[in-house]
């Protein structure tokens, strides 16, 4: 029996053209969600299974794409290990930012309880959603989400202290790095343990430190996190925004595809990765806050890749902004899907 485009294709199953799906897709511009933001916060949204599942699957009945995301935040495990967060006009605040504590590892109380809403929400998924649609798991990488945990606050996208502590206390550092890893493995198998069909892994801030740095200090704490994945038999997805050229390295992690970033091209991705993993990405969101003709023209470059490569999963370079009309991510995924891939 076939199955879904988006699965079959993550598991390597040649199909007559790439699945699409958004990062970012649920919440932003949905007309829907913005209703239901007028009534609800963001963490009554998250916290609130139906709700939850209903924001999830808007993007699945509104725009068509071929999987859904779980609506949650990758900052729900820092949450989970104690600290209290805010969601304010200039992004997420913590109360108290690592780098203030003096030892943070102390400070860090990790109840794994707190999660319990979010595999609630993945049931309240699988019972609604509209057959086979494919959910996405995620969390977020340990250096992202540590940034935030030490930082406390991510201005302009910088994390200044947390970059610095890098270099100066690798001790801590990794056994800091060491407790969000646990716990997102428990989180993720918890996920896996709900249904959901795929696993990403958003690593937003990699190219905030030298790729030699995050080779060394990062890679085996993600490795850790992929493998308990696969080891369940589920795929997984990694997203090391701004790796650049350090992602020659990632050609013998086998990992089953990995995230592109709208800096690099998608051909060179792939060469630098290697027959065995495939890529998924990467048109430019900014591109999508222009008209319909330049939009068109930018998709038409992904032809002669998406023809002659299978293992391809339709994605942004980064996740939907805000102002993007809702008719332009409309128009991307009727594209993809009406195309002729010329696959036969
Ligand atoms: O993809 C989806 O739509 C599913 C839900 C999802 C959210 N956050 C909901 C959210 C996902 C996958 C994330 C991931 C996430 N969160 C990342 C990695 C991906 C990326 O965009 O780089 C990061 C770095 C975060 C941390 C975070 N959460 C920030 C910086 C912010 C504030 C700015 C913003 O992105 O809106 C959030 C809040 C957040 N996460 C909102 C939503 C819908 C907005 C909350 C609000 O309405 O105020």
């Amino acid at each position: 029996m076939m199955t879904d485009v988006f699965t079959d294709t993550i598991k390597g199953i040649k199909r007559e053209r790439p699945p699409v799906w958004f990062m970012r897709q649920a919440g932003r511009v949905i007309p829907e969600y913005l209703k239901l933001r007028e009534k609800y916060s963001f963490h009554q949204l998250m916290r609130t299974p139906e709700l939850a599942a209903e924001v999830t699957l808007q993007p699945v009945r509104l725009l068509g794409v071929d999987a859904a995301i779980l609506f949650s935040d990758i900052l729900v495990i820092p949450e989970a290990m104690g600290m209290k967060l805010a969601f304010t006009d200039k992004g997420p605040r913590f109360d108290t930012a690592l780098k203030d504590v003096k030892d943070p590892l102390s400070f860090l109380d990790a109840n794994p309880e707190k999660l319990n809403h979010i595999y609630d929400a993945i049931d309240a998924i699988m019972a609604t959603r509209p057959a086979s649609t494919p959910l996405i798991g995620f969390c977020g990488a340990p250096l992202t989400t540590l940034f935030y945990m030490v930082q406390g606050i991510s201005s302009n996208h910088q994390f200044p202290d947390a970059v610095e502590m890098m270099y100066r206390d690798k001790e801590t550092t990794n056994k800091l790095f060491e407790a969000v890893t646990d716990l997102s493995i428990e989180y993720a198998l918890k996920q896996v343990k709900h249904g959901i069909s795929a696993f990403q892994l958003f690593d937003t801030h990699a190219g905030l430190v030298p790729y030699p740095l995050y080779h060394e200090m990062v890679m085996p704490h993600v490795r850790r996190i992929l493998r308990a994945v696969q080891e369940t038999g589920t795929p997984v997805i990694f997203f090391p925004k701004g790796l650049g050229a350090g992602m020659r390295l990632l050609k013998d992690e086998k990992i089953d595809f990995v995230g592109v970033d709208w800096q690099m091209s998608i051909e060179d991705a792939k060469a630098m990765l290697g027959p065995q993993t495939g890529v998924q990405g990467n048109l430019d969101p900014r591109i999508l806050t222009s008209d319909l003709k330049t939009i068109q023209r930018e998709l038409e470059k992904f032809l002669p890749f998406g023809s002659k490569e299978h293992k391809w999963i339709f994605n942004l370079g980064h996740g939907v902004l805000p102002n993007i009309p809702f008719g332009h991510l409309k128009f991307v995924v009727d594209w993809i899907k009406s195309t002729d891939w010329n696959r036969n």
